[in-house]
Order: structure tokens, then sequence, then C-alpha cells
């Protein structure tokens, strides 16, 4: 399968080894490398020297004849750069938030019905154990019935990115669209969509929203996701969550080890194994399996869908525009609470 990696920055480095390393397993290869920058194409080009390598992601499109592509550029450019993949014939693996508004929403639903291509989101918090661990003891009732769960997704003010393109809520949607998606996507994942919201808020100086707090009515129990961008660049990155069913409190802290803990109601307290002996493999590229984590996984059942031609529906565009969906009406709630 030939693949073109778009956007080889922060996150396209990511998927760029997680392919490396999923190359010596499958029948893949990146022929194609677009990125504005020259130390991130250079860097890139060194997993896959017989790569072509271009500066902007729609020359490379219209060059190239490829299976697949991973768009991993800033999130503004997802839209016009899928569409452009979609109209080859070209699967897509597009980095979340998929797109920042309604319009563009509705055009990647449009061409991807009429080209028949399979699309797929970068919900990666589906394909992480830790929140897999949740969603498997909700719908077994195992420890009984949720009634509530609180998450968190803490991150310093993001300082870095090409042209600093997440200080501005027209490129990136802001905490919402671009850091709170993960959860709230998590959350539509597991219990569907809320039947309400109530969000409250915080924005830097110039406006933009760098903190947001929702509580989503589910019946029977609540939930609330927040998501902060600091106003330092020093607070590090920290998820959590905490679900306090009948008969046990799971808790999750991404900078513990372990990081998740069942708190039973008799006093007994389980640490589960979560990562498999396979994740802590070392690939011959000298690519570590496990510091991918779950983007590993993410890219591995992509291209399992696309080798079984089946639809990625883990992570589907469907799903990936109904959590954007969610998150522009925060975000306008957002404004609003702010507005008073
Ligand atoms: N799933 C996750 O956990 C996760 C984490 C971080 C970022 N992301 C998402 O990944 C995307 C990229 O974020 P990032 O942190 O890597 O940003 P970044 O700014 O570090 O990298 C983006 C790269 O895209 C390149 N680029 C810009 N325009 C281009 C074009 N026309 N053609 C080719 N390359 C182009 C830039 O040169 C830059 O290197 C965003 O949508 C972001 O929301 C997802």
């Amino acid at each position: 399968m030939k693949v073109g990696m778009i956007g080889v920055g922060g996150m396209g480095a990511t998927h760029n080894s997680a392919v490396k390393a999923l190359s010596e397993k499958m029948d893949v290869e990146v022929t194609a490398i677009a990125d504005m920058l020259p130390k991130y194409r250079e860097e890139a080009a060194k997993l896959w020297p017989q790569a072509h390598i271009y500066t902007d992601g729609f020359a490379l499109l219209r060059e190239e004849v490829l299976d697949c592509v991973h768009i991993c550029v800033p999130s503004y450019l997802h839209t016009e750069l899928a569409v452009a993949a979609m109209e080859k014939g070209i699967h897509v693996l597009i980095e979340k938030p998929v797109a920042l508004n309604e319009e563009d929403c509705r055009r990647l639903l449009e061409t991807k019905a009429r080209t028949g291509v399979r699309a797929m989101v970068g919900q990666v918090v589906r394909f992480f154990p830790e929140y897999e661990l949740l969603k498997t003891a909700y719908e077994s009732g195992k420890y009984g019935r949720l009634k509530s769960l609180v998450m968190q997704r803490l991150s310093q003010d993001v300082l870095w990115g090409y042209e600093n393109w997440f200080q501005e809520e027209g490129k990136s949607g802001s905490v919402v669209l671009d850091l709170h998606i993960h959860d709230a996507d998590f959350v539509r994942y597991m219990l569907g969509e809320p039947q309400g919201i109530q969000v409250q808020a915080t924005a830097y100086e110039n406006g933009m929203i760098n903190q947001i707090l929702t509580i989503y009515d589910y019946p029977g129990c609540f939930v609330s996701a927040e998501a902060v961008w600091d106003v330092t660049p020093a607070l590090p990155f920290q998820p959590s969550y905490r679900a306090y069913f009948e008969d046990a409190t799971i808790t999750f802290h991404g900078r513990e080890n372990p990081s998740v803990k069942i708190w039973k109601k008799d006093g007994a307290v389980e640490e589960p194994q979560l990562r498999q002996e396979e994740a802590l493999a070392q690939c011959s590229s000298g690519i570590n399996i496990q510091s991918l984590g779950s983007y590993y996984t993410e890219i591995a059942y992509f291209y399992d869908c696309l080798a079984k031609g089946l639809e990625p529906e883990k992570a589907s565009l469907e799903e990936g525009v109904a959590s954007v969906r969610l998150m522009l009406r925060e975000l306008e709630a957002a404004h609003r609470a702010l507005r008073g």
C-alpha cells in the first residue's frame, strides 16, 4: 500500500514513525511526504529515503498515485486537503478536529459519499486502553450503574505550531475544538448524544477561549469535562477521569503509574495491566512502539480496515463530524457565557 504523509510536524512525525513500525508487519510504505518546513520534511524523509518530497500537500496530491494519505496539518487546512485527496480516490486518515465549521463538515460528508473512499478521523482517545477499559466497564455493568463521570484535560499554553496557528480561534477552533474534543468525543462514543449541555468558560486577553467546563446531561448520570490551555507554557499535560459506579470508582491519571485504579466498594483496589507485551516491543528500525502509544493502534486499525475493505467504524468520518458539531455548539455557548 502506497501512503502519503501531509504535515510531519508534531503529530505527523508520530504518524510517520508509526507507519514505519507497521511496515515491519504489513505491506505499507510511505512513498510521498509534504511539509512546509524543511527541518520536518528532512527528518521524516530519514525513515523513507525513497519517498518523493514536497513542500505543499496540494502539490503532493496532484502528482502522486497513492492508496491512502495521512492529513496532519493545522486544523484549518484539513477539509481542503481531505476533499482534494478523496476526489482522487485516495483513502484518508484526517487528524482531529476533522473540520472547524458546519460548511466543511457537510463538504467532507458529501465528498466521501460521492467518491466512495474510506475516511477515518484521528479521535485517538477511542483507542487508549485506559478509556477502552472504562467503556467496557460501563457496557458490561460489572460495577453497577454509572452515576457520574468527571473528566479533565489540562495543557500548557500552546506556543508551538506552524505560524502559531493554535493561537488563532479561526485556525484551531480554540481549546474547545482542539483539546476538549478528545473527551467530548469519548463521551459521545460511550454514552451517545447528550440530552443537554451547560457551559462555563474563560478566555485569553485576545478573546480566544482557553478553558471550557461542560456538564452533559444523560438520564441517570451526569458527566463533566474540562479542558484548559493554561496561561503558562510550563504546566505539564495531564489528562484524567473519575468514573463513579454504584460498586466501584475507576480513576485515571495520565501522569501516574499505574495510571488506572479500580477502587471497589469492599475496599479492594485493583491496578489493571493495560499495555500488551507486543506494545513494549522495539522494531528493527529502532522505533519504540510503546512511545507511539495508541497512535500505533489507531493507524494499525485503519490499515486493517483498508486491507479488509471495511469502513473504519470505530472512528468514522461521520463520528468525527458529529463531535465537531457538538464542539461548535459548545464554542458558541462558551462565548455566550463569557458575554454574560
Ligand atoms: N490526535 C492527537 O492527539 C493530536 C495531538 C496533537 C495534534 N493533533 C492534530 O494534528 C494536527 C497537526 O497538529 P501539530 O501539533 O502536528 O501541528 P504542527 O504545527 O506542529 O505541525 C503541522 C505541520 O503541517 C505543516 N503544514 C502546514 N501547511 C501545510 C501544507 N499546505 N502542506 C504540507 N504541510 C503543511 C507545517 O509545516 C507543520 O510542520 C492538528 O489538526 C492537531 O489538532 C492531534
